[in-house]
């Protein structure tokens, strides 16, 4: 079993990994769920297929079981099934000391760890993400939110779990299309911290565990020093400014998130290197990363996207903090002025 600890002071927590973990569950929980009342809020895909584990590993561990099962997808970071979660805690009579069980990708996650934020003003929060992204990226940090017609994760909070447990069997079930999404993470911290990482993705040399504990651990490192997202942990962002332009463009759920990462941290490299901040060679690197994982790497239209990068949250005035690479494993973040960026697209 891989295991390492995420250290915010006063809120440290561990990060355990193993194909087949779920068989320790009991053990591993119990610390947490002994004595507890716990809501084990999933999904309507992944609950049939693991939901039934979980709940056993709770009782086992001396835990009462709750369970609230929502529709799979985007839709459900709503004002809604946040309400569904929070009055089964409510009614059911938690308490502070009781517990959220997210399992599930980065939906459940984001929804879980929102709902356990604010009910009670706050439960404890456990992740057991089952998507490759989930793994690498959205179950570790705790970044929480809904979504409002007026935009993705706009209603949201900064709250950590108190575990995060990832059974790597859970990835044998997943889609295609939902492991592609998972690789354009691994990819963009590669690209980002971990030029090793890049190399070993390249010929395909690795156990997936070992990949996942070192994303969990770049991003553990970047939000310990940046917790609320004011430095350092914009560079989580690379390929996403204008994967998000494109992902608006073709219309969410389209192209998968992934598709459009893929497709941003192309584009966006493609020019730095052009314009003398990357280093030669390296988009040619992240592009031909991006194919071995079946990841698209450009899309037509890209001029029309103007618009929608110019809608950008994280604009300010005339000029965006986009981030680049200066070469494989170093991601650094470069204010530009949209003017330029809509060059970029062009
Ligand atoms: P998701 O949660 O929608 O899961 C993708 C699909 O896979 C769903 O249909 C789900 O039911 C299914 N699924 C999950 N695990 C499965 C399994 N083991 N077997 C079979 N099917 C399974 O999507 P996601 O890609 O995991 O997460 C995307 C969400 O994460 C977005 O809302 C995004 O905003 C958020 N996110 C949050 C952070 C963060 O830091 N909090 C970071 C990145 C992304
Ligand atoms: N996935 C972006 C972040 O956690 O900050």
């Amino acid at each position: 079993m891989l295991d390492l600890e995420v250290k915010i002071p006063g809120r440290e927590y561990k990060i355990y990994i193993e194909k087949g973990l779920f068989d320790k569950g009991a053990e591993l929980l119990r610390p947490f769920v002994a004595g507890k009342r716990v809501c084990v809020l999933s999904d309507t895909n992944v609950f049939p297929l693991y939901g039934e584990k979980i709940t056993e590993c709770v009782e086992k561990a001396g835990g009462t079981a709750f369970s609230v099962v929502v529709s799979a997808g985007e839709n459900s970071k709503s004002f809604e099934a946040l309400e569904r979660v929070t009055r089964t805690v409510i009614d059911n009579d938690f308490t502070r000391r009781d517990v959220i069980i997210a399992l599930g990708g980065g939906v459940v996650g984001d929804l879980g760890g929102l709902a356990a934020s604010v009910v009670l003003r706050g439960v404890k929060l456990i992740q057991i993400p089952t998507t490759l992204l989930s793994q690498v990226d959205s179950s570790v940090g705790g970044k929480t939110a809904i979504n409002v017609p007026e935009g993705k994760n706009l209603i949201g909070t900064f709250y950590q779990p108190s575990m995060v447990l990832i059974d790597t069997k859970t990835l044998e079930t997943l889609p295609e299309r939902e492991v592609a999404c998972g690789m354009a993470e691994i990819i963009k911290y590669a690209a980002i911290r971990d030029y090793e990482m890049g190399v070993k993705l390249m010929r395909g040399d690795y156990e997936i565990e070992e990949i996942i504990r070192n994303c969990c651990a770049i991003k553990a490192h970047i939000v310990e020093n940046d917790e609320r997202d004011t430095g350092e942990r914009m560079l989580l962002n690379f390929g996403h400014t204008l994967g998000h332009a494109v992902e608006n463009y073709f219309g969410y759920g389209t192209l998968s998130h992934g598709a459009a990462v893929a497709i941003g941290m192309c584009t966006i490299t493609k020019w730095s290197e052009k314009v003398g901040m990357t280093e030669r060679g390296t988009y040619d690197y992240i592009k031909k990363l991006c194919e071995k994982y079946n990841l698209p790497t450009s899309a037509e239209d890209m001029d029309k996207m103007t618009g929608a990068v110019r809608h950008d949250k994280k604009r300010s005035g005339d000029v965006i903090t986009i981030v680049l690479v200066r070469k494989m494993g170093e991601g650094f973040p470069k204010r530009i002025s949209i003017d330029e960026l809509d060059e970029i697209v062009r």
